[in-house]
């Protein structure tokens, strides 16, 4: 069974103290494993009628907050970046964090940049975490490395390590623990709380005199410390804050609040039945989405942690491996554990607060003129009329961030653009600009060269204008 599988590959173990962590960790991997079987066989128990919108108590709109111009509490915060992905999606090997969106800079730098600006504008010491995982950390610290000299406290740590499973047998793929790496993965980001316990960075914070960490995706670039997210969350006691946001049509993926019995929950897509999805999808029942900016208690996460508190929807991710072999990784989300700690609850930001870069149509918007760049923060253009942002919809041929770079001699003008569509083998000549509705569709086997400095508005080019 698992659990001789599992006791197997720790005897392989010779060195005790890493037995041990080996052993703890997959004590926790095992108790999701159990988890996993036990949801599997009872089903879904999520009660539809038990799901109610969240109550006004329960997400507090940003704008009512007071307005807070005072640091004192921010040498008790410390700030970290989920690390733990891999910029597979956009084409690129490694950590999605390395990758370089704007003047030359990672979202590494530019998250380490808004820290030291903090902490050199209001004379703090806050801490810059990383939570890495055993696919990001060597390129992650060969990055951060030249930040060695620099007045900022870097501190990282890394993600559990768990076994892939095989589908038909329920068994460990690996033979051995220190086996080929694709038979192991990091099991999502709701594994924070168990890393941050098992590796002594929570005792090192709380022994530090910090007591408030704001955790966030590396690569959300709206993610920046607020002063008054971080007074709100002293003044009302609430252990755990999610920062959530409108949804618009654009936004169905993301989890969203819910009242449970009379508890605030995440609520994500996989959970929902499927005779409830127009319900969930919908901007009417639903209003808001998690961000993923979470604000959370140290002491709160040092109780729930250790007293296994913790029992955070398994979310089942299905892969086949390049051998064809179907495994399942077993995995949680951060902000499925906000039923856990007391006076959680929702702050609904501006949209500002959410720029995640997932895709090149995403790095196409941060690279361009509609943004600037203030201390590793990127503020939108003030000369934008309306402060939405574009939507953008760049075709395959853009997908990959290398092949994105080379169709664009320059990044566009698109301080007057609302909606931009690319399709087919198109490249963009330098300084073009681009106003209202524009598409560009190049056919199969033709292709499109975009001249230097044309102004395209409102427009629809197709067919074949090789320049
Ligand atoms: P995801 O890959 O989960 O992106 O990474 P997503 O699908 O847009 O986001 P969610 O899951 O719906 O919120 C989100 C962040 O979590 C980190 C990634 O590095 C990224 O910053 N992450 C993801 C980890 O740190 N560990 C993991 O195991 C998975």
């Amino acid at each position: 069974t698992m659990r001789v599988e599992l006791n197997k590959l720790a005897h392989a173990i010779q060195d005790m103290k890493q037995r041990k962590a080996f052993e703890n960790e997959m004590d926790n991997f095992f108790a999701l494993f159990t988890r996993y079987l036990s949801e599997k066989s009872k089903g879904t128990k999520l009660n539809w009628d038990k799901v109610n919108s969240p109550s006004p108590e329960q997400i507090i709109p940003y704008a009512n907050l007071p307005v807070c111009e005072n640091p004192q509490h921010l040498n008790k915060l410390a700030v970290l970046k989920l690390n733990g992905g891999l910029g597979t999606t956009m084409g690129c090997i490694g950590p999605k964090s390395a990758i370089e969106v704007r003047d030359g800079m990672t979202f590494l730098d530019l998250s380490v940049r808004q820290i030291e600006y903090l902490n050199s504008r209001y004379d703090v010491n806050v801490p810059f975490i990383l939570m890495n995982s055993f696919n990001t950390d060597d390129d992650t610290m060969r990055i951060v490395q030249k930040y060695g000299g620099h007045k900022i406290d870097i501190l990282a740590f890394n993600q559990s390590r768990y076994p892939r499973i095989n589908k038909e047998s329920l068994l460990p793929m690996p033979r051995s623990p220190s086996g080929d790496i694709s038979q192991w993965y990091p099991p999502g980001h709701g594994d924070l709380f168990e890393s941050m316990l098992n590796s002594g960075i929570l005792d090192r914070l709380i022994a530090e005199g910090k007591e408030y960490i704001f955790v966030s995706n590396v690569d959300n670039l709206g993610a920046v410390v607020d002063l008054n997210i971080l007074q709100h969350m002293v003044d009302s006691d609430a252990e755990f804050i999610m920062e959530v946001t409108d949804k618009t049509k654009a936004d169905i993926k993301g989890g969203t609040l819910i009242d449970y019995e009379g508890t605030v929950r995440l609520l994500e897509v996989a959970q929902v039945p499927s005779e409830h999805m127009e319900d969930f999808k919908s901007i009417n029942k639903f209003k808001i989405f998690n961000t993923n900016n979470l604000w959370i208690n140290l002491k709160a996460i040092k109780r729930v942690t250790e007293e296994k508190e913790l029992n955070m929807e398994v979310i089942v991710n299905n892969k086949t491996l390049e051998s064809g072999e179907k495994v399942i990784q077993l995995e949680t989300a951060v902000g499925a554990a906000i039923k856990h700690f007391k006076n959680a609850h929702g702050v609904n930001v501006p949209r500002s607060r959410f720029l995640p870069v997932k895709s090149t149509s995403d790095l196409f918007l941060v690279t361009s003129d509609l943004y600037s760049l203030n201390h590793g923060e990127l503020m939108m253009n003030p000369k934008r009329l309306f402060q939405t942002v574009p939507l953008v919809k760049l075709g395959d041929e853009f997908k990959k961030v290398s092949n994105f770079l080379a169709r664009f001699q320059s990044p566009p003008h698109i301080l007057e653009l609302d909606h931009l569509t690319v399709t087919g083998d198109v490249t963009f000549g330098a300084g073009v600009q681009l106003k209202g509705t524009v598409i560009i569709v190049a056919t199969y086997g033709a292709r499109i060269d975009i001249p230097p400095n044309s102004v395209l508005e409102n427009k629809v080019v197709s067919g074949n204008l090789r320049i």
